[in-house]
């Protein structure tokens, strides 16, 4: 599905995020920084052992990422040149302001991307694997992030969802057809 947010064109896919070609890969990491499973893992393999070298150094040098926050690698071997590393909340219910910290994810990742000068970007659905962030929910505040942010800063040529299996497209194309009729 595409779409347009003000001049920015907002694409939701099903594909894998390691095979992207936009200037920037976001990747749903910890705060360890040190790789892990899902999309995480995935990009680690899949861009080489440069990306766990600068994460090493970021480490070194702030300590652990707190969730919600952003910082940025190089892509490695990836076809992306920056990959924007964020940790998004565990979901443990609701009712310890996951929905804000998932926010802060998406939109301190647009921010940093934005810092760089980078005008494509593409986004897994954060925390919605082994972080057990319900989908429905988290797509609606990520595309309502992304709408907001984009909207009134209209530096991205293109913002894309890349979504690993049909369910989860699907809800992320519900989320953005009740997002632009409400
Ligand atoms: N491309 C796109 N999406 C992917 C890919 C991929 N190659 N691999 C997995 N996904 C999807 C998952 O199916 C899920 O919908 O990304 C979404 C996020 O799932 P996770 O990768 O499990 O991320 P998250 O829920 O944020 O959990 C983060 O997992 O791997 C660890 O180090 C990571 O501890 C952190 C935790």
């Amino acid at each position: 599905m595409e779409a347009f947010a003000g001049k920015t064109l907002i694409k939701m896919i099903m594909g894998d995020i390691t095979r992207q070609e936009t200037e920037a890969i976001v990747n749903a990491a910890n705060s360890g920084l040190m790789g892990g499973g899902g999309v995480d893992g995935a990009i680690h393999r899949a861009g080489g052992p440069q990306i766990l070298a600068e994460c090493k150094e970021i480490r070194a040098r702030q300590g652990r990422l707190p969730t919600g926050q952003a910082v940025i690698t190089s892509g490695g071997k990836l076809k992306a040149r920056y990959v924007i590393h964020t940790v998004g909340p565990v979901w443990s219910g609701g009712k310890r302001n996951e929905d804000e910290l998932l926010g802060n994810a998406y939109r301190n990742s647009l921010a940093l991307a934005r810092e760089r000068g980078i005008r494509t970007i593409s986004f897994p659905s954060i925390s919605t694997g082994i972080y057990s962030f319900p989908v429905d929910r988290a797509a609606r505040i990520a595309l309502g992030v992304v709408k907001d942010f984009v909207s009134s800063r209209p530096v991205f040529e293109e913002v894309r969802f890349v979504l690993f299996s049909p369910p989860v497209l699907e809800e992320f194309e519900a989320a953005w057809e009740e997002l632009i009729n409400k």
